[in-house]
């Protein structure tokens, strides 16, 4: 044998026989369906056929190592994989806890067997997969094992075997259905090679396999030998043993002085197994290496209506994809519809890094982190207007930050801040703050500890049914009546208890022939602030002045003679009179949407662009300045009615804390859907042409008027 050897503990394993376990194929079948290669191929498997490459497989085996054999057992027919039996280093065995109920059964007689050959058995808790060496290999230079996580066994019985087998455990986290064992596309081969098939696994894995194999040792498979099960190969000193490989492998493997049996096994394939599945190493040789677990795990806590607004099932995604695993400890349903639930959930993560982003994620969810007593990190502002590198971007949710060891309420919450902290002679206080208006002297938070959000939106004034009633749904025209009777209701109640409604408006409103109905809102008390940009307001007064919208005709439709300079005409008028203001005053200004508003005295705010003709004199060419009197405008805001402006009800919605009900109206879906994303009770979306949808509303604010003078 010509391999080169390493360490004294393999020169001496070697000296004894490798001895490996199989199940003869007397069971035999595909009797269900556990993983996709067995779809479609129940019963379709010849008892006949399985038994003789079964034989062949022995006999190529018997050439190099001592064969031992399990007695099998009357149904239980993926006993013949014997992968899955444990997984076994030096005299100790951790015994398989099957995930499917259809394999449990072979747990007793592995264990049986295992005991009888005096190993030390270790049993998982019961509720906790571990499919044994299918998904555990041993490196064959590093001396660490290589465990997969993902399908078959759960991440957290990673630690177990860290503990009990003494070596240092890497998780890898699998991530197509068809290799959901590690040993179907992972096998570490004699002088630290590796075979495997990249693919397989998700990014962090395939980091963590580059970090710790070499590029030069590194033997990356096509899919076409990856479905053959190249990589369910058995390796001893340099025979590699498997079902089929292609020219092109077989040469590479050639080249680093592997020799390829090839020894078909078809029948196995049926069942997702091949020649690795069919054996199980009982001699592996255990090394001293120090006991390392990079694992974490934590416990958080959720509280909300976790159900309703989809909640749980976000906070277990965000855990999965990021590369964690979880398990529910306690899920509290609420009695009644309006209660709430809690739900307990354990995370862990292959590190700390992972974890870290992970738990970043959650905590914008809203999830607490049972254990949380380390405070919010800090890092002072050194230059102004500049926040440290990683520093925790805010949401529109409530958060909280521990400080020393108290928790302070961040105040004037909004989306896409820092945190800046100071200390003051009234204590500290935390606050919202746009990256620009940082100050040397203030701290700001970083990273995600110390750091908690709530989802769970105490209702702002009492009186205030839930604006639940849709959920976060983008309705369609179907509905849009339903919810325009909900949200003449809604503009109804806090019209007549004195709260705040918000505007922010489009040109479009003016296009579509929604501006009477939108003077009539501002009239009848309904509007306490209008917000837009210079088109709006241009457009509105074109009508007023001249009776077009953008040189057509509001009554007929058709383009005026000439029309194309009217919108010019009118900013010119105005700025002529100084002010919109101005213009109401000296009487030039005698309708329309900003008229109403200097007459119902209603506080507009018009944003600038950079397309903006004019712009009128209103209008703040100084952006900060006007996301400054935005921000004044929305401050209280109990709803805000969004009307087909995508640029303005997006930066509405950036710097809006969560608990303000907001109505977003477009006809393009996808400006809907972008502010439906602040999620749960409290958005709703509305895709339908503007006209029509205050045309809509205003009918039914006129009905609930007639009804309660009746
Ligand atoms: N039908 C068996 C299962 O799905 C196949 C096991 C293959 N074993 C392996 N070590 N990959 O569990």
């Amino acid at each position: 044998m010509s391999s080169t050897v390493h360490t004294s503990t393999i020169d001496q394993l070697k000296a004894a026989p490798m001895r490996i376990l199989m199940c003869a194929p007397h069971h035999y079948e595909v009797d269900y369906v556990i993983n996709p290669w067995m779809e479609g191929n129940i019963h379709r498997s010849s008892r006949d056929r399985a038994l003789e490459q079964w034989t062949q497989l022995y006999q190529v085996l018997q050439k190099y190592a001592q064969v031992d054999l399990v007695e099998p057992q009357p149904g239980w027919p993926d006993m013949v994989f014997t992968a899955n039996a444990g997984l076994i280093l030096g005299d100790t065995v951790v015994l398989s806890r099957f995930f499917h109920p259809e394999r449990r059964g072979e747990e007793q007689y592995f264990h049986k067997w295992f005991a009888d050959q005096g190993y030390t058995v270790h049993l998982l808790p019961n509720s906790l997969p571990f499919e044994g060496a299918g998904d555990a290999l041993m490196d064959r230079a590093g001396g660490w094992l290589w465990a997969g996580y993902g399908f078959r066994s759960e991440l957290d019985s990673h630690p177990y075997l860290a503990e009990w087998l003494d070596v240092e455990v890497l998780s890898l986290r699998l991530v197509d259905r068809r290799f959901y064992h590690l040993d179907t596309c992972f096998c570490p081969l004699t002088d630290g090679y590796l075979l495997y098939y990249p693919p397989a696994f998700d990014t962090y894995s395939n980091r963590l396999i580059e970090l710790r194999v070499p590029p030069e040792k590194r033997i990356a498979i096509s899919e076409a030998d990856a479905v053959n099960f190249a990589c369910n190969t058995v390796n001893i000193d340099r025979i590699v043993v498997m079902n089929k490989v292609s020219e092109g492998l077989n040469q590479v493997l050639a080249d680093r002085g592997f020799t390829v049996v090839e020894t078909p096994l078809t029948e196995f394939l049926k069942a997702g197994g091949a020649a690795k599945c069919l054996t199980l190493k009982v001699i592996e040789p255990h090394r001293e290496s120090p006991q390392l677990s990079t694992i974490q795990t934590k416990i958080i806590h959720l509280e909300g209506h976790l159900l309703d607004s989809g909640l749980v099932n976000r906070v277990l995604d965000t855990i999965v994809t990021g590369g964690g695993s979880f398990q529910v400890v306690s899920f509290n349903l609420g009695n009644q519809r309006q209660d709430t639930s809690l739900a307990e959930v354990k995370v862990s993560a292959p590190d700390a890094a992972v974890m870290a982003e992970i738990m970043a994620q959650l905590i914008d969810l809203g999830a607490i982190d049972a254990a949380e007593t380390v405070p919010a990190s800090l890092a002072p502002v050194t230059q102004t207007g500049v926040a440290a590198d990683d520093f925790y971007a805010t949401t529109i949710y409530p958060t909280e930050v521990l400080v020393g060891n108290q928790w302070v309420k961040v105040q004037d919450q909004r989306m896409d801040g820092a945190i800046a902290v100071t200390q003051t002679s009234a204590g500290i206080i935390a606050r919202c703050k746009l990256l620009r208006d940082l100050q040397i002297g203030e701290s700001v938070v970083t990273g995600s500890e110390g750091i908690r959000t709530k989802r769970k939106i105490p209702t702002l004034k009492k009186n205030t049914e839930e604006f639940s009633f849709m959920g976060a749904g983008v309705s369609s025209e179907r509905r849009v009546e339903l919810v325009v009777e909900k949200i003449a209701w809604d503009l109804r109640q806090i019209r007549d208890r004195g709260g705040k409604v918000v505007v922010t408006a489009g040109p479009v409103v003016i296009h579509t022939g929604g501006s009477k109905h939108l003077n009539q809102l501002i009239r009848e008390g309904y509007v306490q602030a209008l917000l837009g940009g210079n088109a709006i307001a241009v457009h509105d007064i074109e009508q007023s002045l001249m009776g077009t919208s953008l040189g057509v005709d509001m009554q007929r439709g058709v383009s005026v003679h000439g029309g194309h300079r009217h919108h010019l005409k009118a900013i010119n008028t105005i700025r002529r009179c100084g002010s919109i203001a101005q213009a109401v005053e000296q009487g030039v200004l005698t309708s329309g949407v900003m008229y109403e508003c200097v007459k119902n005295h209603v506080p507009f705010s018009l944003a600038g662009s950079i397309r903006d003709d004019g712009p009128l004199p209103d209008t703040k060419m100084d952006l900060i300045a006007a996301q400054a009197d935005y921000a004044r405008l929305i401050a209280g805001a109990d709803l805000i009615l969004m009307l087909s402006s995508m640029l303005h009800s997006i930066g509405v919605g950036n710097m809006t804390p969560a608990g303000v009900k907001m109505v977003c109206i477009d006809i393009n879906p996808a400006v809907v859907t972008k502010l439906s994303d602040r999620g749960s009770i409290e958005s709703i979306g509305v895709v339908t042409d503007v006209g029509l949808f205050l045309s809509l509303l205003v009918q039914q604010l006129n009905k609930l008027t007639g009804q309660y003078q009746r």
